[in-house]
């Protein structure tokens, strides 16, 4: 057995996380690094190190799991969502259920919300945000960011939903209270039913290609009839009519009929 599956096995054991899911070589890079940084010459040692050291393990997991996120990201696709994708799906119903999968520290589910207001009360919004690593979840649920995760924030959006805190920027709690935060792994967990909009962005990316296309069935499953997946800017669906797509705009697919 390779010294990479010894450790692949050991992360299943002790997480519950199947790193053969994920592209192998990038991930390779990411932990060779940070192996080699704590002093082991292999991922046999590594692994075996992690078993009975919590440290270790929680510094694997924020390495594994790249959190960078911020708000609006790649902005003109979030214009899309707000004249496009969220007037047509408020044509039929006023209370949507929105799921942002691999939330990281909340800035997209937050932008959702953010976005959202422009058509409904804050009290008719809730969305709900996932990810794998619990600890930026605990991130998201303070909701304090620099402003270098605003920078694509429109004005009158942060002088409305934030509050400045010395370099920093608290989103309000009106805001806060949209969103509700669980731990779920995209590769093993049950997804919830019945969605209208699924934003799941800059993941995917790290996945194989086995891994995506059962996620992908997997939210084909979650969408309703004429729901909507939003995917990040470098993740296009090459074949979407295997999962009951059709392309609405760059980058959004809806499920038909
Ligand atoms: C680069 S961030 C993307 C954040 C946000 N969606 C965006 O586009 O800005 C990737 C996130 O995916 C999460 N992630 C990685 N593997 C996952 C899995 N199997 N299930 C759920 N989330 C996962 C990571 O913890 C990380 O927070």
């Amino acid at each position: 057995m390779s010294d990479y599956s010894i450790l692949i096995q050991g992360i299943k054991k002790k997480t519950g996380i199947d790193l053969s899911l994920y592209k192998e070589a990038q991930m390779k890079r990411r932990l060779t690094s940070l192996y080699e940084k704590k002093g082991f010459r292999n991922f046999k040692d590594y692994s075996l190190a992690i078993q009975s050291d919590q440290d270790l393990l929680d510094e694997f997991l924020d390495r594994m799991t790249i959190n960078v996120s911020e708000f609006y990201r790649n902005a003109l696709r979030w214009e899309v969502l707000e004249k496009k994708i969220f007037p047509q799906l408020l044509e039929k119903i006023k209370r949507l259920k929105i799921w942002s999968a691999a939330c990281s520290t909340g800035e997209e589910p937050y932008s959702l919300a953010m976005v959202l207001s422009s058509y409904l009360p804050l009290r008719d919004i809730s969305i709900y945000a996932t990810d794998l690593d619990v600890g930026v979840l605990n991130r998201a649920k303070v909701g304090l960011y620099n402003d270098r995760a605003l920078k694509e924030v429109p004005k009158p959006i942060i002088d409305k939903f934030f509050i400045k805190e010395g370099a920093s920027y608290q989103v309000v709690e009106d805001i806060k209270k949209t969103v509700t935060f669980k731990q779920q792994n995209l590769l093993e967990d049950r997804y919830d039913t019945n969605y209208d909009l699924i934003v799941c962005r800059n993941v995917m990316i790290y996945f194989t290609e086995e891994a995506k296309d059962q996620i992908y069935t997997n939210f084909s499953k979650a969408l309703k009839p004429g729901g909507v997946l939003f995917v990040g800017s470098t993740e296009q669906i090459f074949n979407p009519e295997k999962y009951n797509f059709e392309s609405v705009d760059t980058f959004f697919y809806r499920k038909k009929q």
